[in-house]
């Protein structure tokens, strides 16, 4: 069908996964409404440098705000004709959701209900979401399956995140809007979010100081390249019907042990590993089922952990100057 054209909302656009979904569309030819409260839960200056990228383009704008205030998301939806949405942002992250847990209401429940009430008072279809796939929890059965029962989030992001898909298939109900939920596992590529384990382990072999290797390494996650999850995200909203859950997950989970290894490749260093406790929150393993995702989505992913890995660290080194 392809978006040539369309007018599209991304939300979280000076985000890691929203930064490339949003860029990714303007090369496709769509025109891109972005929308971000550049907050500083990590570095802003990093998501102003993603943005400024954006605004390079002339079909792209931004929209400087927090989606938890109603009169922000009305302005936003009163000065544009929005053909789909697409919401990225949230208050991401495991570990910080146990220090403070506020600003996941308010932002992943709060933002969440206005816009899907913005998607319901503006007549708009179609509303493609970010889920997780920490709602899977500790999940002993391996892949993970949409078809799993997800009621035990171990953290309140992904009690939040589960919380979404509920709220989606709500409004999919009641007014017939289309919704898609897509579970990313553990994206990884440039531009990366300096508070996930790829960015901490390089700044930390770099300076040649200690990483932690939680549970002691008998981890497991399944990264996922993130220009794969843009293209996920794109074949979503340009998928047309319905209520839909997708895992948007590499189908190849690594240990921690070996990840490591790729990163010290990479920055021809060793790390300096310290063996400790997992952190309350954190699951064991990731691991997608991408089964049902390849049939109905048509996506596969293409990138292998090494080569993500690689990307990753030729734009670190480029960025940072090192
Ligand atoms: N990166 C991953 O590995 C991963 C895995 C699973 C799910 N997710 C989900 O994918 C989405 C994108 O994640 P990301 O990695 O790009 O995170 P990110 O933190 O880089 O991007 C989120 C963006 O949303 C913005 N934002 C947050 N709250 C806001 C608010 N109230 N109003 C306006 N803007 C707000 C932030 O400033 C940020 O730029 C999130 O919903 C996240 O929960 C990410």
């Amino acid at each position: 069908m392809g978006l040539k054209g369309k007018i599209i909302l991304v939300t979280g656009s000076a985000g890691f996964v929203g930064f490339h979904t949003a860029k990714k569309l303007l090369d496709d030819g769509a025109i891109v409404v972005g929308a971000d409260n550049f907050n500083d839960y990590y570095d802003p200056g990093l998501k102003e440098a993603r943005n400024k990228i954006l605004e390079g383009y002339p079909n792209y704008k931004i929209y400087r705000g927090d989606l938890s205030d109603p009169k922000f998301v009305e302005k936003i939806f009163t000065e544009n004709k929005f053909d789909k949405i697409c919401h990225l942002a949230a208050q991401a992250g495991v570990r910080y959701s146990l220090i403070n847990p506020q600003s996941y209401v308010k932002s992943n429940i709060v933002a969440f209900v206005n816009i899907l009430e913005a998607v319901r008072n503006n007549n708009i279809k179609d509303f493609v979401y970010a889920s997780s796939s920490s709602v899977y929890g500790n999940n002993k059965k391996v892949p993970f399956s949409v078809d799993d029962q997800v009621n035990e989030p171990i953290s309140l992001y992904a009690a939040t995140k589960k919380a979404d898909e509920l709220m989606a298939y709500t409004y999919h109900h009641l007014f017939g809007i289309n919704t898609t939920g897509l579970r990313f596992f553990t994206v990884i590529g440039p531009w990366g979010r300096p508070d996930m384990a790829p960015m901490i382990f390089a700044d930390s072999i770099g300076k040649g100081k200690e990483i932690k290797v939680f549970n002691f390494g008998k981890m497991r996650r399944d990264f996922t390249y993130v220009e794969d999850v843009a293209e996920g995200v794109i074949l979503s909203l340009e998928m047309v019907g319905g209520y839909h859950i997708f895992n948007l997950g590499n189908n190849k989970p690594v240990g921690l042990e070996y990840f490591i290894s790729c990163l010290e490749k990479e920055l021809g260093k060793k790390a300096m590993k310290k063996y400790t406790e997992i952190q309350p929150g954190d699951v064991l393993e990731t691991y997608a089922d991408i089964e049902y995702t390849e049939k109905n989505l048509g996506w596969k992913p293409k990138t292998s952990v090494e080569k993500a890995v690689n990307l990753f660290i030729d734009w670190y080194k480029e960025y940072f100057k090192i």
